[in-house]
C-alpha cells in the first residue's frame, strides 16, 4: 500500500520525522508492505528532512488521483481545501487519515457515509488530544460501555494559559504574551482562548462517544478571556484550580454538551493536567471513570497519532464511526451548576442582605460567602449550591440593578 501525504507543515513533519526514524518498526507492525510514497505542499525548500526517497508534487489533485496512492494523509487543517480533498480522496475510494477536527466536526457525518459507501476508512485520531488514543479506545476498548460522560481538557494553550496563572500570579494579559513568545499561542488566540478549538474537539468527542451528531450553534461555548488573577487567587485559597473543560454528560437522559472553564477541586484527577498537556476523563458504565492523559498538540506527538490510524488501516483494524444519529441537546436553561460569583460592592450595611435576598428569590442557596477588601475595592465572593442555568441568569441580572453592586466581575461553575 502506498500512502500520499498533503500538508509537510507542523505535524505533517513529525510524519516524515516518524518515517525516516521508525520506519524499520512501521514496516514490522504492518501486515501488508506499505510506504510514505509521495508527499504534497505548496513549497519544500524549508524541509528539515532528506525527502529525495519521496515523489514530491505541490498539487493535492495530482497525490489524489494517483491509482498508486491507497491512502491519502490530509494535514494541511482548516476548512477548504481540506474538506474538498477528503471528499475526493473517499469518492476515489482512497482510505483517509486526517487531524482535522473543523472537517470533522462541520461535515463528519456526511463524509463517514460517503467512506462507507465507497468501502473505506476515514481515521482522526490526531484531530483531539494530539499523541492522546481517545478516538480508538471510545471505538474499541471502551466499546462495552455505555459512556455517561466525558470531561476534556483538550486546549494545551488555555491550558497553558490558566496554568501559569495559577502558579505566577499574572494576568491574562502577561501569560497569553508569554505563551506566544513560547510559540504555545497563536498570533492570533481567538480560536483557543475563545474555546472554539474546545468546541470543535467536542463535537469530534460526541460523535465518537455518544454516537449523535449535534448542531454545533446548539453546544455552549465560554472561552477563558474573563478569567483575572484575583479568580484564580480566590479559587486557590478555596482549594480549587480553573480549567477550561470540554463536557459531554447524559442528564435525564438528554444529553449536554458544552465548554466553559471550571473551577475543580484540587484532588480531581484533571486538576492535576498542568501546562501543555491535554487529558480526556471519560465515564464509562461498565469501565467507570478512566483518563487519557499526553501532549495534546506538536509536531511528533500528534504525528504518532497519524501513524497510528495509517497501521489501523493497513492491517485492518479499523473501528467505524458511521451510525451517527441526530439528536437535540438539552436546553441550557435547564442545565443545573454551582457557581462562583465575585461583585465589586460598596462596602456598606445591607449589600450581602440585598443580594442574598435576590439569591433566595431565585431558589439560589449560598454554600459560602467572603468579603475581600474593604471600602471602594470591596468583592463579595461567594458559592452557590447547584442552580439552574436560567434561574442564575434572572438573578444575575436582578443583581445587577442594585445601586451598591458597581460591577459582576466573575461568573464561574464550580465542579463537574
Ligand atoms: N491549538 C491547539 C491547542 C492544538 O492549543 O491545544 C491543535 O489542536
Amino acid at each position: 500500500m502506498n500512502m500520499g501525504l498533503i500538508g509537510t507543515g507542523t505535524v505533517g513533519s513529525g510524519v516524515i520525522f516518524i518515517d525516516q526514524k521508525n520506519g524499520d518498526k512501521l514496516s514490522a507492525s504492518a501486515k501488508t508492505p506499505f510506504k510514505l510514497h509521495t508527499l504534497c505542499d505548496l513549497d519544500f525548500s524549508g524541509s528539515a528532512y532528506d525527502l529525495s526517497t519521496y515523489s514530491l508534487t505541490s498539487n493535492w489533485r495530482e497525490l489524489v488521483d494517483n491509482p498508486d496512492i491507497d491512502i491519502v494523509v490530509e494535514l494541511i487543517g482548516g476548512d477548504e481545501p481540506a474538506r474538498t480533498i477528503i471528499e475526493t480522496a473517499l469518492s476515489k475510494g482512497k482510505h483517509v487519515v486526517t487531524a482535522n477536527k473543523l472537517v470533522i466536526a462541520k461535515y463528519g457525518k456526511e463524509l463517514f457515509a460517503l467512506a462507507k459507501a465507497k468501502g473505506v476508512h476515514l481515521l482522526f485520531e490526531a484531530a483531539v488530544g494530539g499523541a492522546v488514543p481517545i478516538i480508538k479506545p471510545l471505538r474499541s476498548t471502551l466499546l462495552p460501555n455505555h459512556i455517561k460522560g466525558i470531561y476534556g481538557i483538550v486546549n494545551g494553550t488555555t491550558n497553558f494559559i490558566l496554568t501559569a496563572m495559577q502558579n505566577q500570579g499574572s494576568g491574562y494579559a502577561e501569560v497569553l504574551k508569554e505563551a506566544q513568545k513560547l510559540g504555545y499561542a497563536e498570533a492570533d488566540p481567538t480560536s483557543d482562548v475563545g474555546g472554539f478549538d474546545s468546541l470543535y474537539k467536542l463535537k469530534v468527542l460526541a460523535m465518537v462517544a455518544f454516537g449523535v451528531e449535534v448542531d454545533i450553534s446548539d453546544i455552549l461555548i465560554e472561552g477563558i478571556t474573563d478569567i483575572t488573577s484575583k479568580d484564580i487567587e480566590y479559587c486557590k485559597d478555596m482549594g480549587l484550580v480553573i480549567k477550561l473543560l470540554a463536557i459531554g454528560q447524559e442528564r435525564e437522559g438528554q444529553l449536554e454538551l458544552r465548554v466553559h472553564p471550571v473551577m475543580l477541586a484540587k484532588d480531581h484527577p484533571l486538576a492535576a493536567v498542568n501546562g501543555v498537556y491535554n487529558a480526556i476523563y471519560v465515564i464509562g458504565d461498565a469501565a467507570q471513570d478512566i483518563m487519557f492523559y499526553g501532549r495534546g498538540a506538536g509536531s511528533i506527538p500528534t504525528a504518532s497519532s497519524v501513524w497510528a490510524d495509517v497501521l489501523d488501516i493497513v492491517n485492518d483494524t479499523t473501528y467505524s464511526v458511521d451510525d451517527l444519529r441526530p439528536v437535540k441537546l438539552r436546553s441550557l436553561d435547564t442545565v443545573m451548576s454551582e457557581y462562583y460569583f465575585r461583585f465589586q460592592v460598596k462596602d456598606k450595611t445591607g449589600v450581602l442582605a440585598d443580594i442574598a435576598s435576590i439569591l433566595a428569590r431565585h431558589g439560589i442557596s449560598v454554600k459560602n460567602a467572603v468579603q475581600k477588601g474593604l471600602g471602594d475595592d470591596a468583592e463579595l465572593v461567594m458559592i452557590t449550591h447547584t442552580v439552574s442555568e436560567s434561574a442564575k441568569n434572572e438573578a444575575l441580572s436582578e443583581i445587577n440593578s442594585l445601586s451598591s453592586v458597581s460591577k459582576i466581575s466573575g461568573v464561574i461553575r464550580v465542579g463537574i
